[in-house]
């Protein structure tokens, strides 16, 4: 590897989607040095790909929408493990964060009197879901890079970190290398914000696309000393594409139901009737997904093993302006006109729910000067998301991560050093280049695929089980992995890396989807197939001696004011209604 330069700010921030250039952001306007590094094009962040938009309670088309109602419908259809001082913030916060991004630019849809437009979600009780057509992500993506280029805060997204740098508990920094040209930084910091995103990329069918969410934020970490929280908690969201196959589970954005896109089965049947019959398609994402796995399972699928997804019945002027981005991406791939044909879809791995420990009012993890916000952070959404708040996630929660991380660094009164330790994570670096007979990047394949098989819409402990030795049996040959580098071309360094995150983050997810012992949300089971009572319960994987090791934390309860409030607002679902017979 080519020679080691330093670098150093006050704050750190590891991941250029929104979550950490709004950070970034906080951190400048507090006067502080800042730097951001991302391993992918920052103007292609996954930001992008939450196309169909932020939800904030402003009531402009439902004026009996509140925070209260944003607060409920989150918590109650998170299956009451969410943290609720997590989702009172985001819930209060919401309104201001997309105010000021459109300000920025965002050019969210405005009604006739000048308001934010707003369309249903599904679970939303009131419209509440704020959009700039099916390219929500991209529009806050670009308003956000805009800000960060008048504030003159560096980005180098060709940087792959491979260590944080932590002594005594403390992190000062991190270790990466550049993608391009190998130069290895020693990058020193107060305090790093985490803002790396999930590890959806790790089942076959992925709305995430190569190269990003492989859980790298998560086992950096895991390695740090950090604990994470409900792994086993994975959105698979109802609608990704089919085919081609290099694009299999590309996001079929939720705004094509909100907008009035039904599913239909090969029977020309609409089974959202069956599996609820009152929210129909814009039901939970949990349950929309199961019920198109099923359709399919039960073979009621469409040729290439989907069901429909169609909004022919709309105009093609409207369906134009209201989902451009999906009108033109079937013309491309498919050479389907979405306002002539219905659409073959599937679920999709689609969002990390679980991730990273954070204290609900610094965003802090358990490692002093380490912060983490937006999907690599956990706790927010419980065990079933509701679509449009990972958008206001990434804002809300990255500028609260920017404010932390600002205060901490202005208060410290000396700075932890340690060369022993940056001696270490240059030698970790170092030890991955070497001969093998065995490649990453067939390696990430199979894993995919034994995640998709083995820990997918629908679990058993049988199929975990044989999962999680499948994945002890690929982690065994890491060793053999050759990764040869050449002046121009780290990727093989890139894809063993991407490998051992991968690795780490299926065995996490296997091992919490172990512990929990029901069906919840999400999360699926059908040797146990009830909500219990007594799994009201975050699961955490922890540090044992270098073992990874489930345990529980018990949830956070309400706090009294709002439990007397919440009392107020009315819920029509039960949510303990099973989905699996
Ligand atoms: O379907 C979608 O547009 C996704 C949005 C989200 O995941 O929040």
């Amino acid at each position: 590897m080519n020679k080691t330069i330093y670098d150093i700010s006050n704050i750190l921030i590891i991941g250029c989607g929104g979550a950490g250039l709004r950070a970034a952001i906080e951190a400048k306007h507090n006067n502080l040095s800042v730097k951001i590094l991302g391993k992918r094009n920052k103007n292609d962040a996954h930001t992008i790909l939450a196309a169909g938009g932020i939800n904030a309670a402003f009531g402009n088309l439902d004026n009996e929408d509140s925070w209260l109602e944003h607060f409920a419908d989150t918590y109650f259809e998170g299956y009451e493990i969410g943290d609720p001082d997590l989702i009172e913030y985001m819930a209060k916060n919401s309104p201001q964060h997309v105010l000021e991004i459109d300000k920025w630019g965002a050019n969210f849809s405005k009604l006739a009197n000048g308001k934010l437009n707003q369309r249903y979600f599904g679970a939303h009780k009131y419209r509440r879901t704020c959009f700039s057509g099916d390219y929500t992500g991209q529009s806050i993506l670009k308003a956000l890079l805009k800000k960060v280029e008048e504030l003159n805060i560096e980005i180098n997204d060709s940087e792959y970190v491979t260590d944080l740098l932590v002594e005594e508990g403390t992190c000062f920094g991190a270790l990466s290398f550049n993608i391009n040209n190998g130069l290895v930084t020693t990058h020193l910091a107060d305090a790093v914000i985490l803002c790396t995103g999930g590890h959806t990329r790790i089942w076959s069918k992925s709305s995430s696309r190569k190269y990003e969410n492989n859980g790298d934020g998560l086992y950096l970490a895991f390695k740090a000393g950090c604990s994470l929280i409900d792994m086993e908690m994975v959105q698979f969201h109802p609608t990704g594409m089919l085919t081609p196959d290099e694009i299999a589970g590309t996001l079929v954005t939720e705004a094509v139901r909100g907008e009035g896109g039904i599913l239909l089965n090969e029977e020309g049947e609409r089974f959202m009737k069956k599996y609820d019959p009152e929210r129909l398609e814009l039901s939970t994402r949990d349950r929309v997904a199961f019920a198109n796995y099923t359709e399919i399972s039960n073979g009621k699928c469409s040729p290439n093993g989907g069901v429909y997804l169609d909004i022919s019945h709309k105009s093609k002027d409207f369906i134009i302006a209201k989902i451009p981005k999906i009108y033109r991406q079937f013309i491309e791939y498919q050479m389907i006109d979405i306002s002539k044909e219905p659409m073959e879809v599937a679920p999709t791995a689609h969002y990390s729910m679980g991730g990273v420990y954070v204290d609900a009012f610094q965003h802090s993890t358990q490692i002093n000067g380490l912060y983490a916000a937006g999907e690599v952070s956990g706790g927010l959404h419980g065990a079933n998301r509701l679509g449009g708040n990972s958008l206001a996630e990434i804002l809300i929660f990255g500028k609260a991560a920017g404010k932390s991380a600002s205060n901490y660094s202005k208060n410290l009164n000396s700075v932890v050093r340690s060369q022993s330790v940056i001696n270490n994570a240059q030698i970790n670096l170092q030890k991955r280049i070497k001969k093998g007979d065995q490649l990453s990047f067939p390696l990430l394949i199979k894993l995919r695929q034994l995640m998709w098989d083995y820990c997918g819409v629908v679990r058993n402990e049988e199929k975990l089980k044989r999962g999680l030795d499948e994945v002890k049996n690929i982690k065994r040959l890491l060793e053999e992995v050759e990764v040869i580098v050449s002046d121009g071309n780290y990727q093989d360094l890139v894809n063993i890396y991407d490998l051992e995150a991968s690795l780490f983050a299926a065995e996490s997810t296997i091992l919490s989807a172990l512990y929990r012992k029901e069906s919840r949300g999400s999360h699926q089971r059908s040797d146990f197939k009830d909500l219990e009572g007594s799994f009201k319960f975050n699961t955490l994987i922890k540090n044992k001696y270098g073992e990874l090791k489930c345990d529980q934390k018990p949830f956070k309860k309400m706090n009294k004011n709002l439990v007397d409030t919440i009392s107020s607002i009315e819920r029509d679902i039960d949510i303990k209604n099973k989905l699996l017979e």
